[in-house]
């Protein structure tokens, strides 16, 4: 497990890792792709969630199956009932494998159902909190240039949703990381920092409630509207599904430190890796089909 110790420093209390002792390449069996980081296995995230030990992982990144999803090569349907069957499992298992300040990030968007709106994607949220979850976020991926389509009496999808769980309110939690430009109008924001009140805050990279509002930061902490592009870079395998590698990046720098684990269950094509490998986390993918894994090794090459 790895552990956490609090010291006060200028009234902020900081945490520091103080010793792994469990390792990716621990599950590694032959035939895994691995690096010094991190391992990816072909097969069943439960049967790989199930060899983990207890409040050993820091963070969960994950964009399961899609309800009604039936594009991948396994020709599962992921209709209502494997939410509640294998979903649910999974995500017991994801509880019992999160340390006690770790979260599991949850990328999902019900979709349409003639002519409503899925609703799953709230179900969800309430069946992890009564298997245990504390429900911290409800972060929104905006995206700005949505897949264009035809969809009579609906506009472009441009929403998906990234649900924040964890396991206890004292969630690691690391904004400075993850600072973004303030969008002050300049002139407003000049002739605040010249009142005194105000002056001294203007080096706080707060951006929080009173903080922002009276210091206007030029880098403040991001909001809960992301925007990113949905991922258009080269699909070799056809993936029909996947997460663009800003997402899990934003995700481990907000809620992780160097050197802790990352898991993704549902892999797709390892972009979760991609960004942990990047950032110096260590890393566990789990993906049924070793086509999508395939292109790990290229994409850390490449860098893409
Ligand atoms: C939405 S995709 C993930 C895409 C990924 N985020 C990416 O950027 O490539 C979901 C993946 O879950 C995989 N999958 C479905 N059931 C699984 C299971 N029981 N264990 C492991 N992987 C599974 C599918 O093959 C699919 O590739």
């Amino acid at each position: 497990m790895l552990r956490v110790a609090a010291s006060p420093r200028r009234g902020i209390v900081r945490h520091e890792v103080t010793g792994p002792t469990f390792h990716p390449q621990q599950l590694a069996r032959e035939g895994d792709f691995t690096t010094a980081l991190g391992v990816s296995i072909i097969g069943n995230c439960l049967d790989v969630l199930r060899q983990i030990p207890d409040d050993s992982i820091d963070l969960v990144i994950t964009s399961p199956p899609y309800d009604r999803q039936g594009k991948y090569r396994d020709g599962e349907r992921y209709v209502r009932q494997w939410y509640e069957d294998t979903f649910l499992k999974v995500t017991g298992e994801i509880l019992r494998v999160l340390q006690p300040r770790g979260s599991f990030v949850l990328n999902y968007r019900s979709k349409r159902h003639g002519s409503e709106r899925g609703t799953l994607q709230y179900e969800l949220v309430f069946w992890l909190r009564d298997q245990g979850f504390l429900f911290c976020e409800d972060f929104i991926w905006g995206k700005p240039s949505p897949p264009p389509g035809r969809f009579n009496r609906f506009v472009k999808d441009a929403v998906e949703y990234c649900f924040q769980f964890a396991k206890t309110p004292d969630w690691q939690f690391y904004p400075d990381n993850c600072l973004t430009p303030a969008r002050w109008d300049a002139k407003d924001r000049e002739s605040r920092k010249r009142l005194p009140q105000n002056f001294v805050r203007v080096n706080e990279p707060s951006g929080h409630g009173r903080h922002r509002v009276n210091a206007g930061p030029d880098m403040v902490r991001p909001s809960t509207l992301l925007h990113f592009e949905p991922e258009f870079g080269p699909n070799p395998t056809s993936h029909p599904a996947r997460f663009p590698i800003e997402l899990p990046t934003f995700f481990t720098k907000l809620l992780t430190m160097p050197g802790q684990i990352v898991l993704d269950p549902f892999a797709g094509t390892c972009t979760t890796a991609l960004a942990a490998e990047r950032l110096g986390r260590r890393w566990i993918m789990a993906e049924l089909d070793r086509h999508y894994t395939d292109v790990l090794p290229d994409r850390l090459r490449t860098g893409r």
